[in-house]
């Protein structure tokens, strides 16, 4: 995708962009668009903050969770919600909500909670939708197929169930197949402190790791290929100076600033030639001897063909920066916690919401096979087009903003192999080696070093890349990626597999897609508000698209907002 006035665009490693608010400075994060919420009457306007003068980083708005307290001193009693989705979103809604003493049941339909939070191990079986809904209809609130869909194409009624992969995983050995990774300064590790979730730092980049495009001939490790382009970036920028083709830009000054840069950036030598050095690494380490050497850089020119420019920035994203973190085990392990502290019985699976209806006092949400649920208020956390499809009373507005945001694909591999290759002979722990083949990332294991066994992530990609993963069984999405990986590791990369297991997330039941993107900024802000009793919270409702952060500070502006409701109406 390009990026244009509302849309979400290609980020540096590749995948969506999470800005989707126009005209509110990115840069201010979460304050600013909060901010500017308030100033449009979404949010609360006790909790706006100013937005920040620079693009720092400011303080997040502070959140308030509801409290017993607060109805001794408003009067009122805590209301009955119905939670749709026992994902991040909606766990963290009854859980924030539950503070208060909400009575919340939350209603999930798949069979086990945390929706894309979702950690494989063995045991574990994995199903998918028989027919990629990217070729079924969607169909309106009153049951029609929305224009432009593609009934006609689709063979399998929609939810039938296709394959189903049973993880063969040994003993201590986990996937996350959604969510991996969480920056310093997103609210889910506020949420693993309370929760008392331990963390482990995520290797999401590592010099000894590889980089490979198509215009590469072989793969290089990070560490060679970024002494390269810093190094003759820094050459041609030096003699560029030294020639006088900055003189209009820069003072006598500046120039020795920019050659003082330039020589620790590029490590160029006084007559500003990049020739290589250690930086590149070596063939042969060194210990009691000097190592040996990788030899002279490559030229310039193919340097410049290889087209390194995404691959080699992949942790440049505010999004991306090391360090990150993983909790100890498993990315379920936070809402494993959630779920803990809602109480088990409050969360029930297996409940596919059929029907959604506003009353004057109250809502009412019909269960599959099971009856007629009621309470004083909704908060649905699904999906949107998998909302946009559930029949009621919303309106025709607000199922057209359902519709709105694209489901996208994302797809991963988990590879069990019997030993660790890559600690052993390539001396890589953890991170990622970045490619611009089909298979996107290989990911290493940030846990479990030295151990016998190792989980390396075969593909990660979203997209095109995993469209066409999206429609392959598993055997032969196992069968492309290794071939892909062997470009990167060699035959060897192909042997020594315990048990696999893939995922295509646009094939998940009730999920249907690994995150959403906006073609425009219709139904975004008219999803901010409540319709009626019935309000909306999800990452797609942020600007923290396909992050669980996106999910908890949807959680808390929504319970905020609620929460406020019901103080008012008491
Ligand atoms: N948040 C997702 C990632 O880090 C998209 O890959």
């Amino acid at each position: 995708m390009e990026e244009s006035e509302g849309l979400p665009r290609r980020a540096a490693d590749g995948l969506t962009r999470r800005a989707l608010l126009v005209g509110i400075g990115a840069a201010g994060g979460a304050g600013a668009m909060y901010a500017a919420m308030g100033v449009l009457g979404l949010a609360p306007s006790e909790t706006t903050t100013p937005v920040p003068a620079t693009g720092g980083a400011s303080a997040p708005t502070p959140y308030v969770p509801p409290q017993r307290s607060d109805f001794a001193l408003r009067g009122g009693r805590p209301a009955t919600v119905l939670v749709l989705g026992a994902g991040v979103a909606g766990l963290a809604c009854a859980y924030e909500l539950g503070k208060a003493g909400y009575h919340c049941t939350v209603l999930e339909a798949r069979d086990g909670i945390g929706g894309r939070s979702l950690t494989l191990r063995g045991g574990d079986t994995l199903s998918e939708l028989a027919a990629n809904p990217a070729q079924q209809a969607v169909s309106g609130l009153d049951g029609r197929p929305a224009a432009g869909g593609a009934s006609a194409a689709a063979p399998t009624a929609p939810g039938a169930l296709g394959e189903t992969q049973r993880v063969g995983f040994g003993a201590g050995t986990y996937f996350n197949a959604g969510p991996a990774r969480i920056a310093q300064w997103m609210v889910t590790l506020d949420y693993c402190r309370e929760l008392g979730v331990p963390l482990e730092v995520f290797v999401n980049t590592n010099a000894s790791a590889y980089l490979l495009t198509e215009g590469m001939r072989r793969p290089v490790r990070v560490r060679t290929a970024r002494a390269d382009a810093y190094g003759y970036i820094s050459e041609l920028l030096a003699k560029a100076t030294d020639a006088g083709a900055l003189d209009a830009r820069l003072t006598q000054a500046d120039k020795e600033g920019l050659l003082d840069f330039l020589s620790h950036f590029g490590d160029i030598g006084p007559e500003h030639e990049y020739t290589g050095g250690e930086r590149r690494g070596f063939r042969v380490d060194p210990g009691v001897r000097p190592g040996a050497d990788l030899g002279t850089p490559p030229p310039l020119t193919r340097l410049l063909s290889e087209r390194l420019g995404r691959v080699l920035t992949m942790d440049a994203g505010y999004d991306q920066a090391m360090p990150m973190f993983q909790p100890v085990g498993g990315m379920d392990a936070i809402v494993r916690a959630l779920a803990a502290r809602v109480g088990e019985g409050r969360v029930r699976t297996g409940a596919r919401v059929t029907r959604i209806m506003n009353r004057p006092d109250g809502v009412e949400v019909t269960i599959e096979g099971a009856g007629v649920l009621r309470a004083d208020y909704c908060v649905a956390t699904l999906p949107p087009h998998v909302m946009a499809r559930i029949s009621g009373n919303l309106g025709a507005d607000v199922v057209a903003a359902l519709a709105t945001p694209v489901p996208m694909s994302a797809g991963k591999l988990g590879l069990e192999y019997r030993r660790r290759w890559w600690e052993i002979e390539d001396r890589i722990y953890g991170g990622a080696t970045e490619t611009d083949l089909d298979i996107g990332h290989i990911w290493y294991p940030s846990y479990g070093f030295h151990g016998e066994r190792g989980l390396v992530v075969g593909y990660y990609n979203t997209a095109v890349d995993a469209q066409t993963y999206d429609d392959l069984p598993h055997a032969r999405r196992l069968r492309q990626a290794l071939a892909q990986g062997a470009k990167v590791h060699g035959p060897a990369y192909a042997k020594g597999i315990l048990a696999s297991v893939s995922i295509a997330w646009r094939r998940q039941p009730h999920i249907e897609g690994a995150w959403v993107s906006w073609p425009s900024r219709n139904g975004f802000s008219l999803l901010q508000r409540p319709a009626g009793r019935v309000y909306f919270a999800g990452d797609w409702l942020t600007q923290l698209i396909a992050w669980q952060a996106g999910a908890f500070e949807s959680a808390r502006k929504v319970v905020t907002e609620l929460h406020h409701r019901v103080l008012k109406e008491a």
